[in-house]
């Protein structure tokens, strides 16, 4: 059974009709990378899907759970759908440690060092148990990306959401992310990757989701999308411009 499956989702802000009618489904252990020209629609898809915004019609399934029915419980949905977000989003008052351990108490309700160890070991993966202490001004971009993905990590979610995770960091630092996220990819774990970095979505992703126009105009394993002679002219329009 799909992990998330979406059905004619639309989103209109205003007068703006922004995602057109989207049918989009995962199963459990796939990677999608969703990219895209700018304005096209893929935040806001990526933000329907936990409710940041709320589709304007369509229905999204996640988990055998309808969330669009009346009283969804919006702390336990993100908790199983972790989002990580271009501009990191921690908590500049605690230090990374306890950025990656306060989640785990005050939504899942885990002692103080059930909730530590955890997250010493979840910055063992990243590669930032050297930094624990540190506060956010004192990190580099990619170290707050990294305490950021395992923050989200520490919820044990059934899925990842990450819009451009690395487009706001400086190029030698990029690869660290990336890195860590082929590897919680190697784990298993379920992701949808909006990206501009073409060689993670060739390498790592199982399907690449094109969105153009508030629509998916291409969906299909990167050996198809990739190739020379992808019939769609969209798509090469696009892939020649950012390859
Ligand atoms: N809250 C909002 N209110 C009004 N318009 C919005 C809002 N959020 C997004 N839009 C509009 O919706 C369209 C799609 O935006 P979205 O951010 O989803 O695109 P995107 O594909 O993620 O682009 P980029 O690659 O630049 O991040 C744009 O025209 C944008 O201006
Ligand atoms: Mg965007």
């Amino acid at each position: 059974m799909a992990l998330l499956s979406t059905k004619s989702i639309t989103k209109t802000f205003g007068t703006l009709e922004v995602l057109k009618g989207i049918d989009f489904t995962i199963e459990p252990g796939e990677v999608v990378a969703v990219i895209g020209p700018s304005g096209g629609g893929k935040s806001t898809f990526l933000r329907c899907l936990n409710l940041l915004e709320t589709p304007t019609s369509g229905q999204v399934l996640f988990d055998g759970e309808d969330l669009l029915a009346p009283k969804v419980d919006l702390d336990r949905l993100r908790s199983r759908m972790g989002m990580v977000f271009q501009q990191f989003n921690l908590f500049h008052n605690l230090t990374a440690l306890r950025n990656v351990m306060l989640p785990q108490m005050n939504v899942l309700g885990k002692s103080k060092a059930e909730a530590e160890a955890h997250a010493m070991e979840l910055l063992e993966k990243v590669g930032m148990t050297h930094r624990a202490t540190a506060y956010p001004s004192q990190l580099s971009g990619g170290q707050k990306q990294r305490i950021a993905i395992a923050r989200a990590v520490a919820m044990s979610p059934k899925l990842m959401l990450f819009d451009e995770p690395t487009s706001a960091l400086d190029p030698e630092v990029v690869n660290d992310v990336l890195d860590v996220m082929t590897d919680l990819a190697k784990q298993g774990m379920t992701m949808i990757v909006v990206t501009h970095e073409m060689g993670f979505a060739r390498k790592v992703a199982d399907r690449v989701v094109f969105v153009d126009g508030g629509v998916i105009a291409a969906d299909m394993p990167p050996e198809e999308f990739f190739a020379d002679d992808n019939a769609n002219p969209r798509v090469r329009d696009f892939l020649n411009k950012v390859l």
